[in-house]
């Protein structure tokens, strides 16, 4: 018999052992630990040890922790999503590489390029196929090696700051009962923002993909509107959590934790006041892993849960907002 709804079986997360403070970066780059923390929250973050490591490998440890906390094997997975927005390289997709080092081949690799909303993209597949009798037990990552991809000098000292390394896992199969499991899920995009958050090349739209003026002018780094991005995102993620919450039929007080993207401590904490949500259900790590976009959610409901912060049976409200635009909203009973 299908199941009615999908829900988490187990989540896990890994983040590269190398600590860099906002000093340390201060020695790169004209800013300063205070404009940092002012301005975004972020302390530190994680880089990856040495060049050679990707976003799949991060993805492995999580994967792994995800499965013993669902009780699961590797061969029990039938399908891999992978969000990120930093594969390992151009193509094939992270999954594909990630399968191989989990020992899974022939299992389905998806994946998903949606940026910071890549994880409840990806969440909103996992759950048609569970869903659909497609497939029993999906591995959903989130994963992203920035460190490799930004630029350490003044001219790109607003988005250097902000991103770090890490990767957050969970299963996905099915939910136990009516009450248990993905209650509303909304996706969103609007393309006209495309160039506020992008990297340019190297890009198949233009002849050669890539050349050394390009490099010169540093096209292949993140270019970023910061403030076009912040407005859109305190509009949008309260908009989304609004819709999904009606969908569900609840109200915010029967919320048992908040898990927002982390992009900016200052959106995170203007949307859990608009919203009426207390800080003390809200889930922030950014201080101390900076924002790594497609990873952020599942990296923060994984250490939400090993904290006691949510268990089985809890409602967890999910909220992103990133490069596309995209936006996305889901309410998961656990
Ligand atoms: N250190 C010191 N000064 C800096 C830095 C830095 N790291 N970066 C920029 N500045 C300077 C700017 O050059 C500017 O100087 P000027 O006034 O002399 O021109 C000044 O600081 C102010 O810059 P603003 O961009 O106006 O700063 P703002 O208050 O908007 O804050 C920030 C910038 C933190 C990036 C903010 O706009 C923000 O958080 N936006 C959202 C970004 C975001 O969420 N991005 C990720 C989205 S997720 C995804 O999909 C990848």
């Amino acid at each position: 018999m299908k199941p009615v709804r999908s829900t988490i079986l187990g989540v896990g997360h890994y983040v590269p052992t190398r600590v860099v403070t906002n000093d340390d970066l201060a020695k790169l780059m004209t800013t300063s630990n205070e404009w940092i923390v002012q301005r975004t929250g972020i302390r530190e973050r994680r880089y990856i040890e040495h060049s050679g490591i990707g976003a799949s490998d991060l993805a492995v440890p999580a994967a792994r922790m995800a499965l013993e906390h669902a009780g699961k094997a590797a061969k029990d997975v039938d399908a891999i999503i992978f969000a990120t927005l930093s594969p390992d390289h151009n193509f094939p997709g992270s999954g594909c590489f990630l399968a191989d080092k989990l020992g899974l081949p022939g299992v389905c690799a998806l994946d998903v390029r949606n940026q910071c909303s890549g994880f409840l993209y990806g969440l909103s597949i996992a759950d048609a196929w569970v869903r659909a009798g497609t497939y029993r037990h999906v591995l959903l990552v989130g994963a992203e090696v920035h460190s490799t991809g930004v630029e350490f000098a003044d001219r790109g000292r607003d988005v250097a700051v902000l991103f770090g390394d890490g990767a957050g896992a969970v299963i996905i199969g099915a939910a136990e009962g009516d009450d248990q499991g993905l209650k509303a899920i909304r996706l969103h995009a609007d393309g006209s923002g495309a160039k506020d958050l992008w990297v340019e090349a190297p890009a198949s739209a233009y002849m050669p993909r890539l050349t050394a003026e390009m490099l010169a002018e540093g096209k292949h780094y993140p270019a970023m509107n910061g403030k076009h991005v912040f407005r859109w995102a305190t509009e949008k993620m309260p908009e989304v959590v609004r819709e999904v919450m009606a969908d569900a039929n609840m109200g915010v007080d029967q919320i048992d934790l908040f898990v927002p993207h982390q992009a900016n401590l200052r959106i995170n904490q203007f949307v859990g006041q608009k919203l009426g949500i207390p800080e003390s259900k809200t889930v922030h790590n950014i201080e101390v892993y900076g924002n790594t976009t497609a990873a952020t959610i599942p990296l923060g409901l994984s250490e939400a849960w090993r904290e006691g912060k949510c268990k089985r049976g809890s409602n967890v409200l999910m909220a992103a907002f990133g490069s596309g635009y995209t936006w996305a909203g889901a309410v998961i009973t656990l």
